[in-house]
């Protein structure tokens, strides 16, 4: 039985791995900064601790795993971006990509691969419909998400040096019930409005939680993947497709379209208004051909199981 080290484990997308490692038979530890106050009824999953700040980690947890998957980092969205909160982001990523490498050089261990998550915000924005999708030979955008993107995978990749496979995985808008982009779409479609966000016209290359699962697993298994790969859907859909279908699953007839203009997102949340206006039409095309097969391939087949409907 093979162990996973999970960075970050307690996040949106590092439960839901975890679920799927354990329902394959896996142990997984969780590396966190706090312990959870209630202990894990499963013995499968462990937790450890790592203190990014004071550059420590837990060396035995380090020494159990065959591979470790990196997830931490401060929310993207989560806050607004005051030079503090930019450097916290930048900082939650490169620091701990730089203990990682130091604890992996200085202690023995057998960790194979590393999977890293990354981000589509390393593209930028694209010429909504007409636009050629982004593949991953593209270069970084020279905004902040594309610098902190290039940073961020920068930073894991001296592993390669210790002989570790390294597989970065560079995310698009993840659609889960637990929480993330979707809870937010959700919100005011639950009381019967679908708020389209400025034209509606920019592109969202999003993809289903448990295809980004199974993604991570197989960047685990799959000892051909190398290198960054996009972990989109085949098909992504405009905000106002988007908007409108989920309003449709959830509420039958039942929901007004209302437009959110672009200047009242901007009052709203500053800089990061720019991340939910810009287009950004990313390709899978690389991770289909490792062999790699969608089970949410659509945003209508995504919805129709998120929305249980
Ligand atoms: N969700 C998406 O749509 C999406 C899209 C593209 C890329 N990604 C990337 O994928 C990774 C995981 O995403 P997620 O949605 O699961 O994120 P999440 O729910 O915010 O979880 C991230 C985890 O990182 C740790 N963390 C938070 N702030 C930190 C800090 N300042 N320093 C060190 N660790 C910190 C936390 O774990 P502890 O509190 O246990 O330490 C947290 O549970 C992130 O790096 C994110 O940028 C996500």
């Amino acid at each position: 039985m093979e162990t996973v080290l999970i960075t970050g484990g307690t996040g949106l997308i590092g439960k839901a791995i975890t679920a799927h490692l354990i329902s394959k038979g896996c142990q997984v530890i969780v590396l966190t900064r706090q312990l959870p106050k209630e202990k894990s009824v499963t013995s499968n999953i462990q937790y450890a601790l790592w203190d990014i700040k004071k550059q420590t980690i837990d060396t035995n947890a380090l020494q159990k795993a065959d591979h470790l998957i990196h997830l931490a980092g401060a929310g993207v969205v989560d806050k607004k971006w005051t030079p503090a909160y930019k450097k916290d982001i930048l900082e939650s990523r490169t620091e701990s990509s730089k203990l990682i490498i130091h604890a992996l050089k200085n202690n023995p261990n057998k960790i194979k691969t590393i999977v890293s998550a990354s981000a589509i915000g390393w593209y930028g924005k694209d010429n909504f419909k007409e636009a050629k999708a982004f593949v991953e030979t593209d270069g970084a955008a020279p905004d902040f998400l594309g610098e902190t993107c290039q940073l961020w995978e920068q930073s894991i990749t001296p592993v390669e040096a210790l002989n570790k496979r390294l597989v970065k995985l560079r995310t698009g808008i993840v659609l889960s019930n637990d929480g993330g982009a979707l809870a937010a779409f959700k919100k005011p479609v639950k009381f019967g409005i679908a708020g389209i966000l400025g034209s509606g016209k920019q592109v969202i290359s999003w993809i289903h939680i448990d295809d980004l699962c199974r993604m991570y697993i197989s960047a685990i298994e799959n000892e051909k993947l190398s290198g960054c790969y996009n972990a989109v859907a085949p098909e992504p859909v405009t905000n106002k497709t988007l908007t409108i279908k989920l309003a449709e699953k959830m509420k039958g007839k039942f929901y007004i379209p209302l437009q959110v203009p672009s200047l009242v997102l901007k009052i709203m949340l500053g800089d990061r208004s720019m991340e939910v206006l810009k287009s950004t039409t990313v390709s899978c095309v690389k991770i289909k051909q490792t062999g790699f097969a969608f089970l949410y391939p659509t945003i209508d087949i995504a919805l129709q199981q998120l929305c249980g409907k």
